[in-house]
């Protein structure tokens, strides 16, 4: 079939299709209102096409006006011998892919096929096929750094084929297909966001180290290991409750003879400084008389069979009931049920087994013939159809139900399975993973893809969720995952201690410099986190973001960038290891633990011509104000650098009401002298009476510093203090 463009008949469209047909281009119509292009099959298959589930206003899809001008990236439609809708580009040659949201193996993703099909993908590996969740989506980086990138807007079972160019075959109707195009990947990401939507800015506690393990119980072990971390000077912000604190896995009960008060044991953890986050799953124990499938029965919210009888499956409880989270009423109701579980004291939610995992069946889910019944947007349909979405609507009933819950709180939802446009909702993590060096590498091109995917807050287990590992492993592993945007140590039943302390005083030694390195960069991650929730850009990017045209950097995957201007150059193999490709141009080494050094944690380096606000050692996030700020500044050849450090409340909601203070620093060196200024500032918070203290590396590495007050100029110089 040939490209085909189209429109929307039922908006009126009939003359703008003869202007798109008289421009002679053939086939796209862009958006009114989205920066994409957008390509359907036919003017039937465009009339027919399902509603988007990845924009976030699904209407601005349909919203189109006729092309400016002739895109260059034009796709082919076709049908293969399976039924499968196809969708193809032709990729340039030097073209380098990425996205298709969370994959085993390298950042570089040419080559591979996979498949959008969430799954549960305990202990995956490079060949599995799909994990948890679903990115129908390819960003495309040609070899002089300018960029594309192709949604295929299904939520069908989907092959995403990167072997011969771009190709997308999925099962179900013909889809639309949206094409970003930018001068660099950065831009497309820009515009893919104001499509799908960012992330809400998270609390700041979220950004803390996390702990958890499958499962800390009773309340006695998760107290120990509470003031362990207070007592060992290791940071720590939150614990979290996995499986076993519930009563026989029933999801919103507590196991009562281990956690005889959850209230009274969140408010002890909050008064020393900890946040707590529970586990709910969807399986509901199908079982007369417990309150949850009560009230869902009476409600009638499950998915049900074919037959229309209600659908059973096995999970940790037993025989399970699943609501049908398509249906705005099973919406309402499993919001509801967070009311009194977040009464307990309980600060966020850990949505797991959401692809819905089933156990003993060959397919690991549910029959694809399932029914759920939709409402609203959502027309009935089979799980086939639903799949995919079944854990982002998961997620997006229990922020609702969080935020119904605390209307003043910022909440926070951690999902494993999810769809593109789901970080809406909830963070994310990279699942059942093993304790190995394979996984240990695979934290960072997972992570860089999934940002590089629209989910910009995501994070491995730390130190390997199957398996024991040893303590150098835990060590890199914890010096790379204290750098990724979410921060979390798990590990499965069974398997040894893996909190930082539970090897030796070597390991417990990096595990402290990584953390207390992680918190000294906070006010800097909170900026960018601040910077995505506006603009869609990740927080953790692949080096190539430094420079899209060097083609050295497209595979580069040991190591990564946070923001603009810190390189971080991990330790990725137990040996040797491997030497970096660094983007071109002046990038200083860095330290910002006082000097101590750690053979086992990465290399930090400064980009020249930035400024790194970084804060002072706690132990948790809100222990005391940023006081000192510290400012360190990497001057570029021509003798400047600027920085940018946001700064709110850290909850709650003040800062959309203008209570936020966002302060451009500025540094311009004079011979010998660096003057640290501000350059701009917006926003309505007062700025906190505090100390700076600024530090400019010289080329030699060594630092030169002066102690001033924010606010005022502060002159370093550079030829003192040696
Ligand atoms: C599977 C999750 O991936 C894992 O993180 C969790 O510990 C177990 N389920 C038990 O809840």
């Amino acid at each position: 079939m040939a490209s085909h463009l189209h429109t929307q008949s039922r908006f009126g469209m009939a003359c703008l299709l003869a202007q798109v047909l008289a421009h002679g281009a053939g086939a796209q119509v862009s958006s009114a209102l989205s920066a994409s292009t957008r390509w359907d099959a036919s003017e039937a298959a465009a009339d027919a096409a399902l509603p988007s589930m990845s924009f976030s206003d699904a209407s601005r899809r349909e919203q189109r006006a006729p092309a400016s001008a002739a895109g260059s990236i034009r796709p082919r439609f076709s049908t293969d011998d399976r039924g499968r809708q196809v969708v193809s580009f032709e990729i340039p040659e030097g073209t380098s892919l990425y996205g298709t949201g969370e994959n085993a193996g390298p950042l570089l993703r040419n080559g591979r096929v996979v498949e959008a099909w969430n799954t549960d993908a305990y202990g995956y590996r490079e060949e599995t096929r799909s994990l948890y969740q679903s990115h129908p989506w390819v960003l495309a980086v040609r070899a002089d750094g300018t960029a594309f990138g192709v949604l295929a807007d299904t939520t069908w079972r989907c092959e995403i084929d990167l072997s011969d160019g771009i190709r997308f075959a999925a099962e179900g109707p013909a889809y639309p297909v949206l094409v970003y195009e930018g001068a660099t990947p950065q831009e497309v990401l820009k515009k893919l966001a104001s499509d799908i939507g960012t992330i809400e800015l998270p609390p700041l506690w979220a950004l803390g180290y996390h702990q958890c393990r499958y499962s800390y119980y009773p309340e006695s072990r998760v107290r120990e290991i509470a003031s362990l971390f207070r007592a060992k000077r290791i940071p720590c912000d939150v614990i979290w409750f996995d499986i076993d604190y519930m009563r026989g896995y029933r999801v919103f009960t507590f196991d009562s003879s281990h956690f005889p008060d959850p209230g009274a044991l969140n408010a002890d953890l909050h008064a020393s400084g900890f946040r707590t986050i529970w586990m709910i799953d969807p399986g509901v124990k199908a079982e007369p008389g417990y309150s949850v499938f009560d009230s869902g029965s009476a409600g009638d919210h499950w998915v049900k069979r074919a037959d229309g009888s209600v659908y059973n499956g096995e999970v940790w409880p037993g025989q399970c009931v699943f609501p049908d989270y398509t249906r705005p009423e099973t919406m309402a109701w499993w919001a509801g049920l967070y009311k009194d579980f977040m009464a307990m004291g309980i600060d966020g939610v850990w949505n797991d087994m959401n692809e819905p995992a089933v156990f003993n069946v060959p397919s690991k889910t549910m029959p694809e013939d399932n029914v759920h019944r939709g409402g609203g947007l959502l027309s009935a349909g089979p799980h086939a159809r639903y799949h995919n979405v079944y854990g982002m609507l998961m997620a997006k009933g229990t922020l609702q139900g969080i935020r119904d819950a605390n209307p003043e709180k910022r909440p926070f939802v951690l999902t494993r399975a999810n769809y593109i446009g789901g970080h809406r909702y909830a963070a994310t993590w990279t699942g059942d993973n093993a304790a190995e060096w394979y996984d240990l590498e695979n934290s960072i091109p997972m992570i860089l893809n999934l940002g590089l995917s629209g989910q910009p807050f995501s994070g491995p287990d730390i130190g390997g969720f199957i398996g024991n590992g040893d303590g150098q492993q835990f060590a890199r592993w914890m010096g790379i995952g204290s750098l990724l945007p979410f921060s979390r140590g798990h590990t499965g039943k069974g398997n040894r201690d893996k909190e930082p302390w539970a090897y030796d005083a070597n390991v417990e030694r990096s595990c402290r410099l990584a953390l207390e390195r992680r918190y000294r960069l906070i006010p800097y991650l909170y900026t960018l986190f601040e910077e995505s929730s506006r603009n869609g850009l990740p927080v953790a990017r692949p080096a190539f973001f430094a420079d899209p045209s060097d083609p050295a950097l497209r595979s580069e995957d040991d190591s990564f960038l946070l923001g603009e201007s810190l390189l971080v150059v991990a330790k990725v193999t137990p040996l040797g290891d491997r030497m970096p490709v660094m983007p071109r141009g002046m990038w200083r080494p860095i330290n910002i633990n006082d000097g101590a050094t750690d053979a086992d944690l990465p290399d930090l380096y400064l980009k020249g011509g930035s400024i790194l606000p970084i804060g002072p050692i706690e132990q948790y996030v809100d222990e005391r104000p940023l006081d000192p700020l510290t400012l360190y500044v990497s001057l570029d050849e021509g003798g400047t650098a600027t920085g940018e450090l946001y700064e709110d409340g850290g909850d709650g909601y003040g800062y959309r009401e203008g209570k936020y203070l966002r302060t451009k620093y500025v540094a311009t060196r004079e011979g010998d002298l660096v003057r640290v200024r501000i350059g701009a500032t917006s926003g309505a918070m007062p700025r906190q009476v505090r100390s700076v203290v600024v530090r400019v590396i010289r080329d030699d590495g060594s630092e030169a510093h002066a102690i001033g007050r924010d606010g005022e100029t502060i002159v370093v110089d550079l030829a003192g203090g040696r």
